[in-house]
Parts: structure tokens; sequence; C-alpha cells
């Protein structure tokens, strides 16, 4: 994809816990050159950190419930608007609710922007829980693997990652299955909602990364091409 005349992208990784969005969201952005924003791992720094909306996320995402939306939407709202979303964005776990998708809505209006596309991740709920029980993370950058590798090793965010690896306590078998019925009820919905706008794509994601990568070019591509069609 030629990406030297940088245009502006709003791109959304929907699917279900374990779908790939985070694995696919840190190529897409390395590839189109704009901000991969997760609000996972957004929620996990501040965790980390201590911070009073750290103290509040954590007693959700500990029951694998969602955090209010009023405390997601204020965060996002406050990072798009960072240097580094000039280019655009790839929204990786949010919006997870139609109340969060008409916020998203707003904020773009304010920003005089529009989405590019939302790309669906279709992955079975089998294969979702037996890829989250062998999830590994990485402490130091949030990078994550499917099987545990001693650092240094290749696909950290960081050139030199020396991070521990540690699997998400949201990820014990009982909280996953939890999270994939929230996705069900309240975040399904939102592929008719985006579909309904013209915006949604399916993409099969129980094929390999690279494959799942391949597609997800070929998606923004095929969009891009309609858009200019159709101005
Ligand atoms: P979040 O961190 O967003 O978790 P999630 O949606 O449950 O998704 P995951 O990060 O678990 O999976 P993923 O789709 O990113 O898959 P990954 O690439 O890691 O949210 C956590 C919590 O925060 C929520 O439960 C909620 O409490 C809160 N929260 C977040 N956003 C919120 C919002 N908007 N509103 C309210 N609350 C919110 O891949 C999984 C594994 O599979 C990895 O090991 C990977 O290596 C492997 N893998 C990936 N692709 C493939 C493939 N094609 N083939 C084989 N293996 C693969
Ligand atoms: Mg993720």
């Amino acid at each position: 994809m030629d990406t030297s005349k940088q245009c502006w992208r709003g791109i959304i990784l929907l699917g279900g816990p374990g779908s790939g969005k985070g694995t696919q969201a840190v190529l897409l952005a390395q590839k189109l050159g704009i901000a991969h924003i997760s609000t996972g791992d957004l929620f996990r720094e501040n965790i980390r950190m201590g911070t009073e909306l750290g103290k509040v996320a954590k007693t959700y995402i500990e029951k694998g419930e969602l955090v209010p939306d009023e405390v997601t939407v204020r965060m996002v709202r406050e990072r798009v608007n960072r240097p580094d979303c000039t280019n655009g964005f790839i929204l990786d776990g949010f919006p997870r609710t139609v109340a969060q998708a008409d916020a998203l809505n707003q904020v773009l209006a304010e920003m005089h922007r529009s989405l590019t596309a939302v790309l669906n991740l279709q992955v079975a709920p089998d294969v979702l829980l037996e890829r989250l029980s062998r999830r590994w993370t990485c402490k130091a950058c949030g990078a994550v693997f499917p099987e545990f590798s001693a650092p240094p090793r290749a696909g950290c965010k960081k050139e030199v990652c020396d991070g521990e690896l540690y699997q998400r306590p949201d990820d014990k078998p009982e909280t996953q299955r939890h999270r994939i019925e929230v996705y069900r009820e309240q975040t399904a919905p939102l592929e008719a909602y985006y579909a309904e706008r013209g915006l949604l794509v399916e993409i099969d994601g129980e094929n390999s990364i690279e494959r799942v990568h391949q597609l997800i070019l070929d998606a923004v591509r095929c969009v891009e091409e309609e858009d200019r069609h159709t101005v």
C-alpha cells in the first residue's frame, strides 16, 4: 500500500476477546504510520501507574466487565487529540457499546473527520478461548505472543525489549468466558450499527496472522478505492 501520500485514516478493529485486534493493530499501525489506540492497554497502563482512572478500571477489568462508558469516552477523547494522531488512528477495543459508538461520532465530527472502515475480525468462541489460554503478554511493552519465550525477543514493540512475559489476570478461564458473553451482549450489536452505515468489512480472523494482515490491507485499499470513485 502506498503510504507516501499520507491521508488521514480512522480505522476500528472490532472482534471478540482474543480475535487478534491487538496483534493486527500493531502490524497495521506500522504499515500505515498511524497511531494504535488500545483502550485495554490504556487501562492496564493506568492500573500499573496506580492512577485514579486505573483504580476505577481495575474493579471492572478483573471481573471481565466493561468500564463505564463515560470514563472510557473521556479517556479516548483525550487520547485521539494527541499529536501522534495527526495522520489518524486504529481503535483497538473501542467502541464497545452503542453509546461509545455514538460518542465517537461526536468526537469525529468535532475533528471534522469520518471513519475509513470498521474491520470485524471473525473468530469462533472455541478458538478465542484457546488463544486466550495460551497468550503471553510483555510486561514492558504490552506486545502479545502465542507462546512463552525468553527475552530479548523479536516482536516486542520497543527495539530493545527485555520485558518479562506474564499471563493477563483477566485471562483466567471463567473471566475469559464472561468476556465473550459481554462481547456478545454489548459489543456485537455494533456489527449491525456499522453495517447500516456502510462501514463494516468482515475479515476471516481464523487465518494465520500474516494472512489476516494481508486481508486487512486489501480491505483498506478496497474501501479507499471505492471512496475515490464516489467523490
Ligand atoms: P482488551 O485489552 O481490549 O481485551 P479484549 O477485547 O478482551 O481483547 P484481547 O486483548 O483479550 O484480545 P485481542 O483481540 O487483542 O487479541 P490478541 O491480539 O491479544 O480489554 C480488556 C478489558 O478492558 C475489557 O474486558 C474491559 O474490562 C476493559 N475495556 C477495554 N476497552 C473498553 C471499552 N471500550 N469500554 C469498556 N471497557 C473496556 O491475540 C490473542 C492471542 O492470539 C495472542 O496470543 C496472539 O498471539 C494470538 N493470535 C492473534 N492472531 C492470531 C492468529 N491469526 N492465529 C493464531 N494466533 C493468533
Ligand atoms: Mg488486545
